[in-house]
């Protein structure tokens, strides 16, 4: 039974504070995790990840071939997801490093090729592996960002996750009204309520989000942290997508 993870970059992070830890956050998160064994886990950029890949015009498909701004998007991130994964390994989980630049890249089409087999032999083996939104290799197009959304998805169809969930600063999918939508089945449910708009940031908004998600196998949460212990017991918080 694999579970796949999104712990969102506003999440564990200051957004508003460049290369800031939320570290009660991210302590709290990683005490949850603490005794999960089949999971994998994807984390985000938020303010170490956005601002770098704004500042040098890099985006999902907006490309760059200068190295400088590679190593500085990407060390970023790595510096984030040792935080995440000292937090993890300081509350007793088994989490090792997965860095996307060094094993994942996109072809000329954009299309993600990800290899998959050490990730589910580290689950095998009882250890937690821990991805991150990073900039990755793209053909024809020097590096692009590959979100953490993508990875999670990327993920759900290649390990044919169970349960999917993403923690993000939100408890849910709204409405119009801001309810917390329970169950989405289908995008034009929500189609109004969402808009279309790609947005407030290099990989996209809730819309783009939602419509990923209805695409998995597997049932989809959205939820907030104070969520996360529901979703790790089976239970349904926040929105349902599926
Ligand atoms: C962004 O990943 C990664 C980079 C900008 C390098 P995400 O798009 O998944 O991050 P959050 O969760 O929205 O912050």
């Amino acid at each position: 039974m694999t579970t796949v993870l999104k712990l969102g970059g506003s999440v564990i992070t200051d957004k508003n504070d460049p290369e800031t830890v939320a570290e009660e956050t991210l302590r709290r998160a990683a005490s949850l995790l603490a005794e999960e064994e089949d999971i994998v886990l994807v984390h985000g950029g938020g303010s170490f990840g956005h601002h770098h890949a704004a500042e040098y015009g890099v985006s999902t498909t907006d490309g760059t071939g200068d190295t400088e701004a590679i190593r500085i998007i990407h060390g970023a991130m790595h510096r984030l997801n040792t935080a995440v994964v000292d937090a993890l390994a300081e509350a007793g989980s088994p989490a090792f490093p997965i860095h996307p630049l060094s094993a994942a890249s996109r072809d000329a089409d954009g299309e993600l090729s990800l290899p998959t087999d050490q990730i589910s032999r580290m689950n095998r083996e009882g250890f937690v592996p821990v991805l991150h939104g990073d900039v990755v290799v793209h053909e024809g197009a020097g590096a692009t960002i590959l979100s953490g959304d993508e990875l999670v998805v990327a993920l759900a169809t290649a390990l044919d996750a169970d349960r999917v969930g993403v923690c993000s600063a939100v408890p849910g999918v709204y409405d119009a009204d801001k309810n917390v939508i329970d169950h989405i089945d289908t995008f034009d449910d929500v189609a109004d309520a969402l808009g279309e708009s790609e947005a407030t940031d290099v990989t996209g908004g809730m819309a783009a989000k939602v419509r990923e998600l209805l695409a998995l196998d597997a049932p989809a949460y959205i939820f907030d942290i104070d969520g996360l212990d529901a979703f790790l017991a089976d239970k349904n918080p926040g929105t349902r997508i599926d």
